[in-house]
Parts: structure tokens; C-alpha cells; sequence
């Protein structure tokens, strides 16, 4: 049962402090003060669920050597997993061209790779998919994979049931329902549409902390990494770019979300080449 008490525990400015450095450490999340309340609302179930009387003792638990698993449910809190299918379309329509100059080299054998980086509850891996399915009935055939990854376990794990409640097929019409989604099942009054098989076994979802190491053996065509560098600091987005630049292909595109931007794209080896769209310079 939850305690009126228990709603109104308040983050105090040490323990913010705390959460903010750990943030920030384990996930390049800068939080700043002016968001103490909506942090504080995020973390009042972690306390509930860990039965802690304030949030000095679940820094303690956050910091202590088994806080491990609670690190994780707490980046999990912090994080904001909004997205929606077909999101800033302009991008998928660049993923159809170079898809279209790249369709005689697949048909001959040749491979595509697409990353889909902070990948949320994965729309916009199967919204890539789709686009992909859309340009030709072949795509089973071709060697074409998209990685999606994102650090929140919770949303992998929902990605990966490939159902989509009726409230988060935003951006998908009905005639691409009808094709890439089977028929609905209802669940808690709530119909939820289950991703055709098809566009399921293009996509690989995977955990993965976009600071730590990737372990990645291979060049990707397309990446997509939007709304995801708006939590970071110039200084962790930098340490970003040349590292997406070793892992996209010398005429691949990286795309960024619309309020983001790599503040001097040739430092990194990049041109911007539309809004929110660079490829690596030319070698
Ligand atoms: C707002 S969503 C963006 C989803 C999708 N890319 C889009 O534009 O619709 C941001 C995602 O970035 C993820 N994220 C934040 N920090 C991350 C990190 N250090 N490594 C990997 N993913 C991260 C969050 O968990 C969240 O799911």
C-alpha cells in the first residue's frame, strides 16, 4: 500500500547531486536541477519498491557494491523512452533512396546494415523495416539486418515481444497495419498488434550503453541515433561522433533527431549533407 508519506518524500539537493553524478557516469544523462520534481516523481516507485524512507538511503543502495541491478532501474526511470512509428519521415525517405542506388548489389548478394541507436520500444527499427519491406517484395531474401540497441533493458524487452498497443501505433496507416502487422488481440480493453514475421526477423534488439564498448565487427549503412544525444553533454556527444564515424560505412548517412546537431561536423569526418542528415567526408 502506498503511504501518503511515502508520495511525499522530497528529493533532497545532496541526494539529487548523488543521482545526477551516477547518471551521468553510468549513461551520459545530464540532469539538471530545474528537473528535480519530475526526477523525484520518476524515482518515488523505486523507493516504494525498495521500501526506503528517503532518498539518502536509496543513494546509499545506489552506491553500494550490490546497487548494481538498482543502477540499472534507475537509468531506466531517468530515461525518456517517447517515441513514435515513422518519426521525422524525411529520414526514411533517405533510407528508401539509398536503399533503391544499393538494390542491384543486394539482389546480387550484397549486405545492408542499419543501427538503430537508442532504439526506445523499437518503432523506429520496425518503421526502417517497413520502408525497407515497401521497396520490394524480396526483402526475405536479401542480406539486410537492422541492430537496434538502447540502454533501458525494460524497453528491449518490450521490443522484443513485437506487440504494439493500439496508443503506440501513432505514424503507422492502415493499409501498412493490414501488411505488416497480424490481426489484434485484445488485451486489458486495448488492442495490441503483433509485428508480421517478415519485418521481425530483420531487426536484432540488444542492450547497449552507448558509452561503454560496442561490440560491433561491422560497417553500417545507415545509423540512426535520434533523440537520444539531447540528454548529453557537448563533451559526451563529442566523444560520440568519431565513434559512430569508425562504424558507418564511407557512403553511409547518420541522422540525428531534429533538435540535434554535430557542432563542427568536419572536426569528426563529417558533412552535413541535410537537416539533420551527415555522411563521412570523402577520403
Ligand atoms: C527519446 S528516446 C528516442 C527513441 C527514438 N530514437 C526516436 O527518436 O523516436 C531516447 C532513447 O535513448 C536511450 N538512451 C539514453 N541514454 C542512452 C545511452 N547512454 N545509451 C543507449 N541508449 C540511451 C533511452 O533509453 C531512450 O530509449
Amino acid at each position: 500500500m502506498i503511504t501518503a508519506a511515502q508520495n511525499e518524500v522530497t528529493l533532497d539537493p545532496d541526494s539529487f547531486r548523488s543521482i545526477a553524478e551516477l547518471a551521468y557516469r553510468e549513461s551520459g544523462l545530464t540532469l539538471v536541477e530545474e528537473k528535480t520534481s519530475m526526477i523525484q516523481s520518476r524515482l518515488r516507485h523505486r523507493l516504494r519498491a525498495l521500501k526506503l524512507d528517503d532518498f539518502a538511503a536509496y543513494c546509499t543502495v545506489l552506491n553500494s557494491d550490490a546497487g548494481q541491478s538498482e543502477r540499472r532501474h534507475l537509468i531506466s526511470a531517468l530515461t525518456t523512452n517517447v517515441s513514435h512509428f515513422f518519426r521525422e519521415a524525411h529520414h526514411y525517405e533517405k533510407l528508401a533512396a539509398l536503399f533503391d542506388s544499393r538494390l542491384s548489389k543486394l539482389r546480387a548478394g550484397g549486405q545492408m546494415r542499419i543501427w538503430s541507436a537508442g532504439c526506445s520500444n523499437g518503432q523506429e527499427a520496425v518503421s526502417a523495416a517497413i520502408t525497407l519491406a515497401e521497396r520490394t517484395p524480396e526483402i526475405s531474401n536479401m542480406n539486410l539486418k537492422i541492430l537496434a540497441t538502447d540502454i533501458d533493458q525494460n524497453v528491449i524487452r518490450f521490443a522484443r515481444t513485437a506487440r504494439y498497443p493500439q496508443r503506440l501505433m501513432r505514424g503507422v496507416t492502415a493499409e501498412m497495419r493490414e501488411t505488416y502487422f497480424g490481426p489484434p488481440a485484445e488485451e486489458n480493453g486495448e488492442k495490441h498488434y503483433p509485428v508480421s514475421q517478415t519485418i521481425r526477423q530483420m531487426i536484432q534488439f540488444n542492450a547497449l550503453n552507448l558509452l561503454g564498448p560496442w561490440p560491433i565487427r561491422t560497417k553500417f549503412e545507415v545509423i540512426f541515433c535520434r533523440n537520444v544525444v539531447i540528454y548529453f553533454d557537448a563533451q559526451t556527444q563529442e566523444r560520440l561522433w568519431p565513434r559512430f564515424h569508425q562504424v558507418l560505412h564511407p557512403d553511409g548517412l547518420l541522422f540525428l533527431g531534429h533538435s540535434e546537431r554535430i557542432a563542427e561536423p568536419e572536426k569528426f569526418g563529417f558533412e552535413c549533407i541535410g537537416p539533420t542528415t551527415y555522411r563521412p567526408l570523402p577520403q
